[in-house]
């Protein structure tokens, strides 16, 4: 993660594969008209984009034009001209042959410097083969020590569907490409709010005395979101579900930012090793007892006013994708055995938030005994909440004595606010990762490794779910905060989900 500014930037062209689709129109190219505007290029990136769909330069900018805010559109007249689009089928070799052509009539009499980000914001199934084709033209060679004509590839989630097709895309990937040239995108990563929970930790010495299992109880991770099936996403969503979609990319990467051990340094490999030790140290679920025990899976039904999960346009009739995941992890390690990590995704909830709380444990003694006695269970006096979405900030939260002679407590917290502190709105986050794949910085950027893991604990979870047996995914009504089985994770005086 570089804290010091990335240089300017020597030329570039950033291919982007799934031109037509959503991402590209909506977080791509107004993530590079906001670097335009922060005049992070030295020379202006030419942008390529490749899909199916018949269209010209002009008629594809102007489609890409109408998702711009007016600030995005001041520096549009310079970016526009250096847009470009490039029609193709899905595998033909004719076609990848004529791109490459285009690709280098484009960069002009410097191609021999220019770096080549080809960026796979295509289905999944098609990254292999794409890669392969970029290949077999020589387009994906470069050398490792040159610092210009580079070639990266930027892999959109989901890396795989789960282990044995994320080994095997690895495989596909390490044929054609170091490890070096591949980026595999988890956007949580860019977020400021996440990197802030590395620097927080490892910038300040204060908390790191007590960062482990004989200080903290638990750990509670949620990303609940609002929004459901919107925009046509049910199609994809129902051969996905929230295990693969959130939990097996971003919960388990905010996982190892809390729980990581201090890097060597802020290099990508040294980050991502040991990132990959906490995802090694998860205890695998070993039977599928043990997953109904400690993982609730859900699925929104309707309400009065709002679609269930199964009349969503392009949800099977009778599905079983679960739309909500809680669960309990434990790492199984020196500085977390016995802490219990507390995870939780949901769509269709009451709130968009994401939030990770760190709960200290209870004094050994509770010397007032005032009416916070009775809600001890429900209360952990201390606590250090990072507010990741869609406020931004970090409190700590403690106990004080409300004035009088009884023994009253109040909970108070210390706050820190981005806003309050920084003003402007913190940089969305492709637009750091796009800048820091164009640099070469692959620091917040999945490894292979990273990616297995990561499966490895979330497969479990599945041949759980699909022993039989199992039970089916609980319901929840559509704008509640999920079912009710999710609460009983916490057993006895632990707590409850969110801060009180
Ligand atoms: C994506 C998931 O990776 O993240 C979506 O595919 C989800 O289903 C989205 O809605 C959430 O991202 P954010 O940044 O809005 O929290």
């Amino acid at each position: 993660m570089s804290i010091v500014p990335a240089a300017p930037l020597p030329p570039a062209q950033v291919v982007i594969f799934g031109a037509s689709g959503d991402l590209t129109a909506r977080k791509l190219i107004p993530a590079l008209a906001d670097s335009a505007r922060a005049g992070s290029f030295r020379c202006p990136v030419q942008v390529i984009g490749v899909a199916r769909s018949p269209k010209t330069d002009v008629s594809w900018r102007a489609e890409l034009q109408q998702w711009l805010t007016p600030e995005q559109l001041e520096v549009w007249p310079t970016l526009a001209p250096n847009i470009h689009y490039v029609a193709i089928g899905e595998s033909a070799a004719g076609d990848f042959e004529r791109l490459k052509g285009e690709l280098d009539r484009l960069a002009g009499p410097e191609v021999e410097r220019v770096g080549r980000l080809f960026y796979l914001a295509i289905k999944p199934e098609l990254f292999g083969s794409t890669v392969e084709q970029l290949a077999a033209q020589g387009m994906l060679a470069c050398d490792q020590v040159r610092v210009d004509g580079w070639r990266r590839v930027v892999i959109e989630k989901p890396f795989g569907r789960d282990l044995v097709t994320a080994q095997w895309l690895n495989i596909t990937l390490r044929k054609h490409l170091r490890e070096d040239q591949i980026y595999r995108i988890d956007h949580y990563l860019g977020k400021e709010t996440v990197q802030n929970v590395l620097a927080f930790r490892f910038q300040n010495a204060i908390f790191e005395p007590i960062w482990n299992r004989s200080h903290v109880e638990s750990v509670e991770i949620s990303v609940c979101e609002e929004l459901g099936m919107e925009s046509g996403r049910g199609r994809y969503y129902d051969t996905a579900g929230a295990l693969r979609d959130m939990v097996a990319n971003h919960l388990l990467q905010l996982l190892c930012l809390v729980a990581m051990e201090p890097p060597a340094s802020l290099d990508a490999d040294a980050v991502r090793s040991e990132k990959v030790k906490v995802l090694d140290s998860l205890d695998v679920y070993h039977s599928p007892e043990d997953v109904w025990q400690h993982v609730v899976r859900g699925q929104y039904s309707a309400t009065h006013n709002q679609p269930g999960y199964l009349q969503e346009e392009g949800v099977a009739g009778e599905s079983q994708t679960e739309t909500y995941v809680a669960l309990v992890a434990r790492l199984h390690n020196w500085r977390w055995n016995g802490v219990k990590f507390f995870l939780r995704t949901g769509k269709k909830l009451k709130q968009r938030y994401t939030e990770i709380i760190v709960r200290f444990r209870v004094p050994p003694v509770d010397l007032f005994q005032g009416p916070i006695h009775a809600d001890v269970c429900r209360l952990r006096p201390n606590a250090l909440s990072f507010r990741i979405q869609p406020e931004e900030g970090i409190r700590l939260h403690f106990l004080v004595k409300q004035p009088g002679t009884g023994h009253l407590m109040r909970q108070a917290h210390l706050g820190f606010d981005y806003k309050e502190l920084f003003g402007a709105a913190t940089p969305p986050a492709y637009q750091r990762l796009l800048m820091d794949a164009l640099h070469g910085n692959a620091t917040l950027f999945t490894r292979g490794d990273e990616a297995e893991a990561a499966w490895r604990f979330c497969d479990a979870i599945r041949q759980g779910w699909e022993a039989p047996g199992a039970p089916p995914p609980a319901q929840y009504a559509s704008g509640s905060w999920g079912p009710a089985e999710a609460d009983e994770l916490f057993q006895g005086c632990e707590g409850i989900w969110g801060i009180p």
